[in-house]
């Protein structure tokens, strides 16, 4: 199921554009409310690349599981869902940050999100090397 695979690619790339740029975004979302003290483009803009990505999020992983029932549930693929699982969860905090920063609450500091950030591409490395090199078989 070649085109399967094609789907899980092209959806995988989509959430991952939202899980590097949201956090990145609520920065600079954080800024333009310090100055302006209002809702303005930029918290639209973030609002908008998570719900996007979002979507995508739910057909990577549903197309995902598919494939790896295909496969035959493998170590790998245990391991894999494991580790998009903690992505999953770092997504859905990025969530809570920005319904929070729809009410105007920006707690964290620039270097917390930066360090958020950073975390979740370490799980992204971590998907990818399962994945091309599956281990245990
Ligand atoms: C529950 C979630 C997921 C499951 C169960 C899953 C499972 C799979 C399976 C079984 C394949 C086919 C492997 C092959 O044919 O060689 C695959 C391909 C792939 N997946 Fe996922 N996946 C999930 C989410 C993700 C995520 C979040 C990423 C990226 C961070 C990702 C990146 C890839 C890549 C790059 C390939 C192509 C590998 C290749 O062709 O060598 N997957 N996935």
């Amino acid at each position: 199921m070649e085109w399967v695979k094609v789907l899980h690619l092209l959806c995988v790339l989509g959430w991952m554009t939202g899980i590097f740029a949201a956090p990145r975004a609520i920065i600079f979302w954080k800024r333009e409310y310090a100055a302006t003290g209002q809702f303005g483009p930029t918290g639209d803009l973030t609002i908008r690349i998570y719900r996007f990505s979002l979507g995508l999020g739910v057909i990577a992983i549903l197309s995902g599981l598919y494939l790896a029932h295909l496969w035959g549930w493998p170590t790998w693929t245990h391991a894999k869902i494991t580790v998009v699982a903690a992505l999953a969860a770092h997504y859905g905090w990025t969530g809570r940050l920005i319904l929070r920063a729809r009410k105007g609450i920006f707690t964290e500091s620039d270097r917390w999100l930066r360090v958020y950030n950073e975390i979740s591409v370490l799980g992204a490395i971590g998907v990818l090397i399962l994945v091309v090199y599956k281990p245990w078989g």
